[in-house]
């Protein structure tokens, strides 16, 4: 697999760290996924591929559902913990090692593509969408959940855009709505659904944790959030609860379909 510079810090920063996104980690709890999945009509055994899986818990959430699930990640370590855990929940599904800007299969080979809180680390975002667009089958759904900005808040997501490099340096940008819904419309994909929600980051040390965040960014991090301007405020809710600093970040829920 020939990387370029993003993709082999995204494969070196969470073989690293695989560990720390399977139990206990905010990610666990795939409500989101299934509030998504409820706006779907799919076949009773779906083929189904999730892109970027970390611990799996979309993918595997769609394995615990009778579909035939691919997980797919650019970090060994990651599918490493998906088999573990695919195992232990007694659940049969098939891992495969690959960037999301492109993928093995054949075109028309998946009736759901899914690929959650992982695009802000890609690439090539439109790269990714032209491979969805190929291995979809005619009428199949794509669904997209990521970290987002608001349209036309560029102070907010100028600030948000330093926050998460300074805390995991693999990270590469967030995409608004719009950008994301001109993305597949440039493709064969048609999108049906757009919904930004807030989305709480609940422990800022907790966050710092889970990326091993050097600590030089940390601090810098801290400042970011103590010299926050009022429309960075007013966008993500910068605050302090219970001693620990949270924010809001908005976080995009795209369905679309071939
Ligand atoms: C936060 S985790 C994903 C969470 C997971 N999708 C879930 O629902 O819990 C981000 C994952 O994206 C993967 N990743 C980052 N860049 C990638 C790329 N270009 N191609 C494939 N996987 C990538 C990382 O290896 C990591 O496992």
């Amino acid at each position: 697999m020939q990387l370029d510079a993003v993709q082999s810090a995204a494969q070196e920063q969470f073989g690293k760290q695989s560990h720390r996104y399977g139990k206990g980690h905010i990610l666990q709890n795939v409500d989101d996924v299934i509030a998504a999945a409820s706006q779907m009509a799919l076949p009773a055994r779906a083929e189904v591929l999730d892109v970027a899986t970390g611990a799996g818990h979309t993918g595997l959430y769609f394995a615990g559902l009778g579909h035939r699930v691919t997980l797919a990640d650019i970090a060994q370590p990651m599918l490493d913990r998906v088999r573990e855990t695919a195992a232990e929940r007694g659940l049969q599904v098939t891992t495969r090692q690959h960037a999301a800007e492109q993928f093995p299969y054949a075109e028309a080979s998946f009736d759901l593509v899914t690929c959650r809180v992982a695009p802000h680390h890609f690439s090539s975002p439109p790269d990714f969408i032209a491979e969805v667009a190929r291995v979809l089958r005619p009428g199949g759904y794509f669904l997209l959940i990521d970290g987002s900005v608001f349209d036309d808040e560029p102070e907010a997501e100028a600030w948000l855009h330093q926050v998460e490099k300074l805390r995991d340096p693999s990270h590469n940008r967030l995409l608004s709505p719009r950008t994301w819904t001109q993305l597949c419309e440039r493709s064969v994909l048609r999108v049906t659904s757009v919904e930004l929600k807030e989305f709480k980051q609940p422990n800022l040390e907790w966050y710092f944790e889970t990326a091993n965040t050097p600590p030089d960014n940390r601090v810098a991090v801290r400042r970011l959030i103590e010299t926050a301007t009022d429309a960075v405020r007013r966008c993500c809710k910068v605050g302090v609860e219970e001693g620990k600093t949270v924010w809001w970040w908005p976080r995009l829920t795209l369905i679309a379909r071939r």
